[in-house]
């Protein structure tokens, strides 16, 4: 495996590498969710590269950029042993020169949910996912469904801006118990960690209420509520029951439905989804 920082290195190592190249970016802080993104590049195409890249942008001031867990050796050594060939961990001053000022905006995809959560938060995402591809110059790139709002806004800018790149999405790893899992995870007391579950059963109560054939979105909304509500270290931040590429509220249920959410457990924030079908 080659690690690279500068631009100019991994241009150099990137052309020396065989085949259909797959890509993982990543902010580091490696655990089994990102590392089954860089199983399934490894299993799918002849070279694998990951960028390991704490991006500021898509931060906002008020946010935890600089509490963000950072572990580089050990993510070193994860992607060693899982037979990346090539990581690029780049430095904020080579991505964001003095005088930078070109921004991605996806527009209406990113409005509500995350994007009406964190204002600027995907602008600094497809700011970032598009200057990524543009130097590594990916044939396939993997997303985990965790952050299921970026793939819908990934998607719809490398449609939009005709990347050729074929985005790869990858299920959700999650705990024993169902937590879905998060570098931020690390951030909870034993205490929060018992209430984060409440997370996945309130998108198991959803997901039960459409098996049992209820259709109705604001019921189906107004139960995972009250299941969140039910846990005392819990505030909610959204429940959404929304269709999986627009992000639009859906007021009826029909064939496919991406419900999710975002709840702050003390002072850790933390998403979560299921798509249905
Ligand atoms: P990060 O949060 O490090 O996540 C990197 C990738 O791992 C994302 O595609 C994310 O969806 C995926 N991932 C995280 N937890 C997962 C889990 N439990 N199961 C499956 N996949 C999981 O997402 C970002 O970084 C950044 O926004 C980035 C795309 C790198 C741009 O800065």
């Amino acid at each position: 495996m080659q690690r690279v920082i500068s631009l100019e290195e991994l241009r150099r190592a990137r052309k020396a590498l065989p085949g259909i190249f797959g890509f993982v970016p990543t902010m580091g802080s490696l655990h089994p969710g990102h590392m089954s993104l860089v199983s399934r590049a490894r299993s799918e195409c002849e070279s694998v590269g990951v960028s390991i890249f704490v991006n500021p942008t898509q931060f906002g001031p008020r946010e935890d950029f600089g509490s963000y867990p950072r572990n580089l050796e050990s993510d070193l050594q994860m992607l060693e042993d899982a037979g990346a060939d090539l990581v690029w961990t780049p430095e904020a001053e080579a991505i964001y020169p003095a005088g930078f000022q070109t921004w991605v905006s996806v527009e209406e995809v990113s409005a509500p949910l995350e994007g009406k959560a964190r204002p600027g938060h995907f602008r600094g995402v497809a700011t970032i996912v598009t200057k990524l591809f543009n130097s590594v110059m990916p044939a396939r790139a993997y997303f985990g469904q965790k952050d299921a709002q970026q793939v819908a806004v990934i998607k719809r800018m490398v449609a939009d801006l005709d990347f050729p790149v074929e985005i790869v999405v990858c299920p959700t790893v999650r705990e024993p118990d169902g937590l879905a899992m998060s570098s931020r995870n690390v951030h909870l007391s034993p205490q929060e960690r018992r209430a984060a579950v409440v997370l996945h059963r309130a998108l198991t109560a959803a997901r039960s209420l459409l098996d049992g054939g209820r259709r109705d979105g604001d019921e189906i909304r107004a139960a995972m509520r009250r299941v969140v509500r039910s846990e005392p270290l819990a505030r909610e931040e959204y429940v959404s029951a929304a269709d999986p590429d627009t992000l639009k509220e859906l007021n009826e249920i029909k064939d496919t439905v991406l419900f999710s959410l975002a709840v702050r457990i003390g002072k850790t924030r933390l998403i979560d989804n299921i798509l249905i079908p």
